[in-house]
């Protein structure tokens, strides 16, 4: 295989509908995967996959519920056969104050952002590191790795995928399975319209290079990621924020 080409390799990704993961999905798509694209909107997931056209598969499935995960994992294997790159994209992000988080809510960004990563990679892990060949994706944040005044159970969230990150990647390293995080700063997603107009330029006013990214930008490292060039990277986590994190 040669750089960037993934062709013959099958991806799962979640949250795939739209903003991020529709870009990941389609990056993957693009460079010749077939991918199962995975999300709870089940509307405009067909509509992403559609766009894709071949090789692409809709999977309707709820994260936050447990027992559906390894159905959902089944389907993209039927549809697609086994799967050798796996994308832990969606997430839940409130944006509340501190005093404001509610225990049904804490639970709620856990059990999408970290659970279903973690039982997710279980169920798809086993079976690549049989075949020997595995590429596992896990989208953090900056809010992971800098403090924010809210959305506290986010960034405590998204340091748990940074830690999980690398207990998988210690793990499966012997085995051809690489687990990597990418911790994204602002990207122009529908998650981000979310904060307004007004609001979203000002904190790209704060960004060294000036700008949001485009969701591409980060799609284009996940797919690097995911190729046989990438096998000897494994529990890295890339900081990809236009310079407001260095170190
Ligand atoms: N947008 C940003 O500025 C930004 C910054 C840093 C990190 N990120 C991360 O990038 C990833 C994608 O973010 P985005 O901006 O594209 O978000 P988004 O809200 O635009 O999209 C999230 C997708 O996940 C799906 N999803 C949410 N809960 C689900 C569930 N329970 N079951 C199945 N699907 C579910 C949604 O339907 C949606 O399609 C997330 O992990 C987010 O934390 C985003």
């Amino acid at each position: 295989m040669t750089t960037l080409e993934l062709s013959g390799r099958t991806a799962l990704v979640t949250g795939a509908a739209q903003g991020l993961g529709a870009a990941i999905a389609e990056g993957l798509h693009a460079r010749g995967a077939q991918v199962a694209l995975l999300d709870h909107d089940a509307r405009a997931n067909g509509e992403t996959a559609a766009r894709l056209g071949d090789r692409a598969l809709a999977i309707t499935a709820d994260l936050a519920d447990l027992d559906r995960l390894d159905d959902a994992c089944a389907e993209a294997v039927r549809g697609l056969g086994p799967v050798d790159i796996l994308v832990n994209n969606a997430a839940m992000a409130p944006m509340r104050g501190l005093w404001d988080i509610d225990p049904a809510e804490w639970d709620a960004v856990f059990a999408v952002n970290v659970r279903a990563a973690f039982f997710l990679t279980r169920a798809l892990a086993e079976p690549m590191r049989s075949r020997g060949f595995g590429r596992i994706v896990n989208i953090a944040s900056l809010s992971g790795q800098q403090a924010r005044p809210t959305g506290a159970h986010y960034g405590v969230s998204k340091a748990a995928l940074l830690a999980m990150t690398r207990s998988f990647a210690a793990e499966l390293a012997a085995d051809g399975v690489t687990v990597n995080a990418v911790a994204p700063g602002m990207i122009e997603t529908p998650m981000v319209h979310t904060i307004g107009a007004e609001k979203q330029a000002e904190l790209a006013a704060q960004i060294p290079v000036g700008r949001i990214a485009h969701p591409a930008e980060i799609a284009g490292l996940v797919a690097y990621l995911s190729t046989d060039d990438a096998g000897f990277i494994t529990g890295a986590t890339y900081d990809i924020n236009g310079g407001v994190f260095m170190r």
